[in-house]
């Protein structure tokens, strides 16, 4: 990208009416613009939650496995909502989108508790990609029942790491990141997999 010449005054000279912010301004975009970050990745900031920095790093470590592993879900639910078909398109292209779009919903509640307990939130799906423990499926359309059943092997990776920090967060007290798993993220879980589920239950569709 090209840059152009800045026009604001960076040397602190100052114009006639005594003010330094006015020399800066300017109607011109400052594009192109790159710096040191903020704060790494995988480094914790002080927040006032009276939670100690160990827990607070337990918990974000926890909830970006987590976080990273949703993400997936939710583009693998979109994909699945595009690629539906046969004689229950309609209902499964319904409800896969029904189901990314609650996925989604919690990539943002598990997304904000990290930057809550001071951590860095997983948010570029490539770096999902690269810390998600989802088995990869074909980029291309694989038969229902087969999208199905790596749907509930996905659900049941999350499932296990949620349990898993459910108990974690209990034992270090961090209860606002216990109750959100407990009761958004767990329970979202179980209620996509009892739907997902009983689709491939084998039974008659139109004579017993
Ligand atoms: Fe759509």
């Amino acid at each position: 990208m090209a840059t152009t010449p800045r026009s604001h005054a960076s040397n602190g000279t100052s114009s006639g009416n005594g003010s330094k912010s006015s020399a800066r301004r300017s109607p011109e975009p400052r594009l192109g613009q790159r710096g040191k970050e903020l704060q790494r990745f995988g480094t914790l900031r002080q927040l006032p939650i009276a939670l100690s920095a160990e827990a607070r790093t337990e918990s974000y470590q926890l909830l970006n496995e987590i976080l990273a592993d949703t993400t997936i879900l939710y583009a693998f639910y979109k994909k699945a909502h595009w690629n539906a078909a046969g004689p229950t398109f309609y209902q499964l292209h319904l409800l896969f989108d029904k189901h990314a779009g609650e996925q989604l919903e919690l990539v943002d509640a598990i997304a904000e508790r990290v930057q809550m307990l001071g951590g860095i939130s997983v948010g570029d799906p490539r770096h999902a990609a690269e810390l998600t423990t989802i088995e990869r499926a074909p980029d291309g359309a694989e038969e229902i029942p087969v999208v199905l059943d790596r749907l509930l092997d996905a659900h049941e990776t999350i499932i296990e790491k949620v349990r898993d920090a459910i108990d974690k967060t209990e034992e270090s007290k961090d209860m606002g990141t216990n109750d959100l798993l407990m009761g958004e993220v767990l329970r979202t879980h179980e209620m996509q997999v009892w739907f997902i589920a009983e689709h491939v239950v084998d039974v008659p569709l139109v004579e017993a």
